[in-house]
């Protein structure tokens, strides 16, 4: 995107996203960079998209070779196959910088390993609470009149907290500087739920209240909270996941097509969305904990934490007034599966003498797009068969991975954006609150949590939300032998 032919373009804005000219990680010493970054960025590396000198900062007292060492050992823990002539051309471009993030001296340290630069561009990957500590010591240190900022959730743990952690970045930083990191917003499926949708004429007609009986949405996780209890328990499925990620799935599947380009229309329309989004009600929102959750270090004693959490949103707009959008979330799920599903009205019965028996009528259509493991696209139709005595719902599936595919990791996709100032990629500071407002309720007043078994589906409550609707479908569900159902 050439930033000189958006509608806010200003010349401190283009300053803002130029192409960044070396890249500083705040923290590349922590948990992050070694499960994420190091790898995310030798991918870059690998496919030629890499092109400035990264600086390390942490209060580690590392040497360079140290943190060459790190890389490398990250890089293959995450089941890379090192190119070492890779490799070698990315770990020429690190450098290390030493300190402690409230001393001024710090800063200034950054200043000389960045000297000459004119574009920095700052990865925080940190905890939130140091945010603001870090750009005043930039700030201060003459760094940040041409910089972004690229920050890591999470953005507040509710409205009020989400609107002071903005309030403090504000006092060094432009909005437009600020980069807030989702990772869902770097996923092929998410980027494919907008492509479909807007790029083809049999989709978009039906995307709407006429059509569509209703909306869900399902991230489940076979896996549980393990090592991470001490960052989980305070924070719960709602705000780990459902605020920020999944929000992000309710906006690519709900908004308007984003209008007049340039890095903000993708942005405009979300915002938009998220403000007929009505608040949340909790007496629609079910909350589970698996059995064996208050075992796990970090955990509190009889914590009350959420590690599932199903709820239903409205949304008031001419697109959807009347559509429920149901979210579901949990940790020891049976799958691991992310799934958005447009579940379309059912048709009235068919007087053709092929409905399959007197009862049967035709089921509903669904469209599903398929974000994680793999990517994928499938569509549900009711139609006849010869091995069987009538209809039946039959699925056409396309995965990606066998139309070209998958995309880049999300964080490749983000990283490079944040390099090429390309800010659509990130959340703005309205889209963030919004979906605080949504959830608020929720947070405010919790209903009571319910036990389940690891490998279930969740309390079976959480049926009851959707019951009106038909209950919940799917997920779509690709084994490993490549069969799905
Ligand atoms: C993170 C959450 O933001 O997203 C985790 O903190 C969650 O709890 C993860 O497991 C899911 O991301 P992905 O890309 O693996 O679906």
């Amino acid at each position: 995107m050439n930033s000189s032919t958006s509608p806010t373009s200003t010349p401190a804005r283009d300053q803002w996203s130029a192409v960044g000219d070396v890249l500083v990680v705040f923290g590349i010493t922590g948990d992050l960079a070694r499960v994420m970054t190091f790898r995310s960025l030798y991918r870059l590396e690998r496919r030629g998209l890499l092109d400035c000198p990264i600086v390390g900062v942490a209060v580690d007292d590392w040497t360079l070779e140290q943190l060459v060492k790190r890389a490398r050992d990250s890089i293959i823990a995450t089941g890379e196959v090192l190119d070492e002539k890779v490799f070698a051309r990315f770990a020429g471009r690190l450098a290390y910088v030493q300190g402690d993030f409230g001393e001024a001296a710090t800063y200034q340290r950054v200043g000389e390993a960045i000297s000459g630069t004119k574009h920095p561009v700052f990865y925080l990957e940190i905890p939130p609470f140091l945010f603001g500590r870090v750009a005043q010591g930039l700030a201060e240190a003459g760094l940040t009149a041409t910089a972004r900022v690229v920050v890591e959730k999470p953005f507040g743990h509710d409205l009020e907290s989400a609107r002071a952690l903005a309030a403090e970045l504000h006092t060094y930083l432009d909005e437009a500087q600020i980069y807030r990191i989702d990772h869902y917003l770097g996923k092929m499926g998410y980027e494919e739920i907008l492509y479909l949708r807007f790029a083809n004429t049999i989709l978009e007609p039906l995307w709407n209240r006429s059509y569509v009986e209703c909306v869900e949405i399902t991230m489940a996780e076979d896996f549980g909270v393990e090592d991470r209890g001490h960052f989980y328990d305070p924070v719960g499925a709602l705000r780990d996941v459902v605020v920020n990620h999944l929000m992000q799935v309710v906006a690519a599947a709900a908004m308007e097509p984003p209008s007049g380009g340039g890095p903000e229309a993708l942005r405009d329309s979300a915002v938009t969305l998220f403000r007929s989004v009505k608040a949340a009600d909790p007496e629609h929102y079910v909350r589970g904990q698996y059995e064996g959750y208050l075992d796990i270090k970090g955990v509190a004693e009889g914590s009350t934490t959420e590690t599932y959490a199903a709820l239903r949103l409205e949304i008031d707009n001419w697109r959807w007034a009347g559509v429920p959008f149901y979210i579901r979330t949990g940790k020891k799920l049976p799958v691991t599966q992310t799934e958005l599903r447009v579940v379309f009205r059912e048709p009235p019965p068919v007087h053709i003498g092929l409905s399959g028996g007197e009862d049967r009528g035709p089921v509903r259509d669904e469209f599903v797009v398929k974000l994680d493991p793999s990517t994928g696209a499938r569509l549900v139709v009711d139609a006849r068969r010869a091995d069987g005595p009538g209809p039946e719902a039959i699925t056409l599936d396309a995965e990606f991975a066998d139309e070209g595919g998958e995309g880049a990791t999300p964080y490749e996709v983000l990283l490079h954006a944040a390099l090429i100032g390309d800010s659509s990629r990130f959340k703005g500071q309205d889209e963030v609150e919004e979906s605080w407002r949504i959830m608020q309720p929720l947070i405010d007043n919790p209903p009571a949590v319910h036990p389940y078994a690891p490998g279930t589906w969740g309390p079976a409550i959480a049926s009851t939300i959707i019951a009106d609707h038909g209950g919940w479908e799917g997920p779509w569900i690709v084994k490993p032998d490549g069969a799905s159902k």
